[in-house]
């Protein structure tokens, strides 16, 4: 089968094969043929070496599709499923998911094999992205990772959800808990950045300022509920003028240390800097001594947008059904693999909110 494999962390391309083999699944796993992925910077992240991941490997993490094949002891899940790939699944039993309510936090997929190489390429192991791979027709997942879904979503919708939607949305709604009538400003107008712009949006925020290095990005912004956008260096004035002393919530939606210490500064005393960015571990922003205990600030990490994915896809795919969720408009469209790295071209070139590859 097809797929794009990373042959080394740090290649400026991605390896285009028609000979990958899947691993046959293990008893409570299941075959996802995936019908359409998205294209997330956390692919790009790993193609360059932003972070580490094992290699060689198949990325691509934001997949829709419909089960092939099931384990002998797979019960929640069946042949012919529509479903969407989770890339960290709750395994509903660990302290995480019950006693910490914080099932995004679930480390159990880490260590009972959820991370094992899914697929083979001329006899070598292949690994897939955080245990997904959707850059390929096929991949095998923990039934707990397939996330069932109504046949008539558009596999193209259904794959948004499975990253950047569910990250951005979640970010403002579970992380940040952005309140009606509030401000917000955004970091980064991509697949997340938008969603994280929804979200304030859904959430009741009466000011979303959308912040981005292109005109574009920051034209498209205001058509997803941004109610006004700037460009980083013009973020102060605009800050004074609408807020006075500064946003309630900052979410940063770009993965730098730079723009992370922004997000902190863009709030007023007593507010939110919300990170959703992921960024190298050898990025660095500074916090003194004084200003924590002064400024009574909170910095919260978001990781997957603080969701319950067996919940949240559900929630997301209703606020898009209830016309409340704009979907189809993020959606950039390219056909085939073939396209994977002019995808993330035009990621980096600021001409796309998301790419979608259908299969
Ligand atoms: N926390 C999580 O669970 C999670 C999940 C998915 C993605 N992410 C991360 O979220 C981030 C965004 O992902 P994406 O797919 O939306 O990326 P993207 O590349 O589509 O969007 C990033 C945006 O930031 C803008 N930008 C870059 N540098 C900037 C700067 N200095 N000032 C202002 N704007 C700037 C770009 O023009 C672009 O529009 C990435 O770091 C990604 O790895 C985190
Ligand atoms: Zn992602
Ligand atoms: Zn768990």
């Amino acid at each position: 089968m097809r797929a794009a494999v990373l042959r080394n962390s740090g290649d400026r391309r991605l390896d285009v094969v028609d000979n990958l083999e899947t691993v046959d699944p293990e008893p409570t796993e299941v075959v996802v043929q995936i019908m359409a992925t998205g294209v997330c910077h956390s692919d790009l992240s790993i193609l360059n070496g932003t972070f580490d991941h094992p290699v060689p490997a198949v990325l691509g993490h934001e997949g829709s599709g419909v089960v092939v094949e099931v384990g002998a002891a797979v019960d929640r899940v069946k042949v012919g499923d529509h479903v969407i790939v989770a890339w960290a699944s709750p395994c509903g039993w660990c302290v995480n998911c019950t006693a910490r309510k914080t099932p995004q936090l679930c480390n159990t997929m880490y260590r009972d094999g959820g991370m094992r190489p899914r697929f083979r390429l001329d006899g070598v192991p292949v690994h897939g992205m955080n245990g997904v791979g959707s850059f390929s027709n096929f991949t095998t997942v923990r039934q707990d990772s397939a996330i069932v879904i109504d046949d008539d979503i558009p596999f193209e919708v259904a794959s948004l959800v499975g990253c950047g939607v569910t990250t951005g949305v979640g970010a403002a709604i579970n992380s940040a808990k952005v309140a009606p009538g509030s401000s917000v400003v955004v970091f980064g107008c991509g697949g997340v950045g938008i969603s994280a712009i929804q979200g304030a949006r859904i959430a009741g925020a009466s000011t979303i300022v959308a912040v981005d290095l292109f005109e574009r990005k920051r034209e498209l912004a205001l058509q997803f509920g941004a109610t006004a956008a700037c460009a980083p260096e013009d973020l102060d004035a605009l800050k004074a003028e609408l807020t006075g002393d500064g946003f309630d919530y900052a979410i940063e939606v770009i993965g730098l240390a730079k723009t992370m210490r922004a997000a902190w500064d863009a709030v007023h005393r007593g507010g939110t800097a919300c990170v959703v960015g992921a960024g190298s571990p050898d990025d660095h922003f500074e916090l003194s001594a004084l200003e924590i205990f002064f400024n009574e600030k909170t910095l919260v990490g978001s990781y997957y947008g603080s969701s319950d994915v067996r919940s949240d896809f559900h929630r997301l795919l209703r606020l898009w059904r209830a016309g409340q969720l704009d979907l189809e408009g993020m959606i950039s469209r390219r056909s085939g693999i073939d396209d994977i790295n002019e995808a993330f071209d035009a990621m980096v070139g600021g001409e796309v909110i998301r790419t979608v590859i259908s299969f």
